[in-house]
């Protein structure tokens, strides 16, 4: 146990994902406890007003999805999961985590990670000042990676806020559905894909590969967020660790709600009579929820699902057929099947 740490290998992904290979699984797991140990020495550090705030999330836990693919993807250098592979996963997972502090103050969310969200449990100021601290403490780590890292990230963060803004101000009269993709890309799409970079260029993979490894994470970012938003529509409380039905709440439309918003008919005709804006009281809510399990808006969402599943696998076969390979596409079979 390291500062009242009870498991080595965190995250319910690489807790339920068996990658299919024993060496693998061990080399990841280790890596993992070291991106722990990584975020546990980083976030304890600063005035202790500031980290029981930001331990509060780190240590609810969460999937440890991006690190781990940052560590998947170093195993095509020379150099896997070397200390600046490690340090690469923590600023992004530490990115992350910053975002979601943010997202929950935006969102009015009352949950995450199976706990009372940062905002519900203090205020949004604490919560928006443990975000910027998470933040800080990255660029902290990030300095040590070197001046291309640094451009990366600021690149990368500055499309993922583009993408929470372009979600905020709405799709304005433009196409929903390219307005809700683009949304994705750019605030999920983007970090993922960094993940991969980041994973690769520490390891020492080559360009060749580090490109490959940056559009799987981009494909199976796009999976991973419009399972996100399906989970949030029909996914149990228990099953995704948050409120269901924030989106509507908020006044976001996600895919499943915008397919089910054009289709002719009775369900989309009183959908499209309720959701001319946020979703306010608890029985509008159930309404909307049962209407959609009624419609083929699931259905449709599901469908690109596949397709962008189809991407993210279609550059696997830029990469060599290795263990680490095979566990990618593994990872693309949980993230399209999982269901919190
Ligand atoms: C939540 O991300 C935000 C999205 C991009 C959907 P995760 O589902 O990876 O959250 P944790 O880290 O497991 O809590
Ligand atoms: C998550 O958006 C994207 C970022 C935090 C950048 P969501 O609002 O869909 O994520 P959840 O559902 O709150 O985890
Ligand atoms: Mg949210
Ligand atoms: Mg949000």
């Amino acid at each position: 146990m390291t500062n009242g740490r009870e498991a080595a290998t965190p995250g319910v992904v690489a807790g339920s994902l068996n990658l299919g290979d024993e060496a693998l699984n061990e080399r990841v797991g280790r890596g993992l406890a070291l991106v722990e140990d990584a975020l546990y020495a980083h976030l304890s550090q600063g005035d202790e007003i500031l980290q029981d705030k930001v331990m509060h999330l780190v240590r609810a836990g969460g999937k440890r999805f991006r690190p781990m693919f940052a560590l998947l993807a170093s195993e095509y250098g020379d150099n896997p999961m070397n200390e600046d592979v490690v340090r690469a996963a923590a600023v992004v997972e530490m990115t992350h985590l910053a975002t979601l502090y943010h997202d929950d103050v935006m969102d009015e969310a009352s949950r995450r990670r199976g706990v009372e969200s940062a905002n519900a449990r203090w205020s949004n100021s604490v919560a928006i000042l443990a975000g910027d601290h998470l933040l800080a403490q990255a660029s902290g780590i990030m300095a040590e990676l070197g001046t291309p890292t640094v451009k990366h990230f600021s690149e990368t963060f500055g499309t993922l806020v583009t993408g929470q803004m372009r979600e905020t101000v709405g799709a304005q009269g433009s196409d929903p559905i390219a307005h809700y993709t683009r949304v994705i890309e750019e605030k999920t799409g983007v970090l993922i894909a960094s993940a991969g970079y980041l994973g690769g260029l520490h390891g020492g993979a080559s360009e060749a590969h580090i490109r490959a490894l940056q559009g799987y994470g981009h494909a199976i970012g796009m999976v991973f967020q419009i399972v996100d938003d399906i989970i949030d529509l029909f996914s149990t409380p228990e099953e995704s660790g948050k409120v269901r039905g924030t989106d509507l709440r908020e006044g976001v439309l996600t895919l499943p709600v915008l397919y089910a918003l054009a289709e002719p008919g009775e369900v989309g005709d009183r959908l499209r009579e309720i959701l001319t804006g946020p979703v306010t009281s608890e029985e509008a809510v159930v309404e909307v929820l049962s209407l959609l399990e009624r419609s083929q808006g699931r259905a449709h969402a599901v469908a690109d699902v596949a397709q962008w599943a189809q991407r993210a696998r279609g550059y696997l076969e830029e990469l060599p057929d290795t263990a680490a390979t095979r566990a990618l596409d593994a990872l693309v079979t949980y993230t399209a099947e999982r269901v919190g």
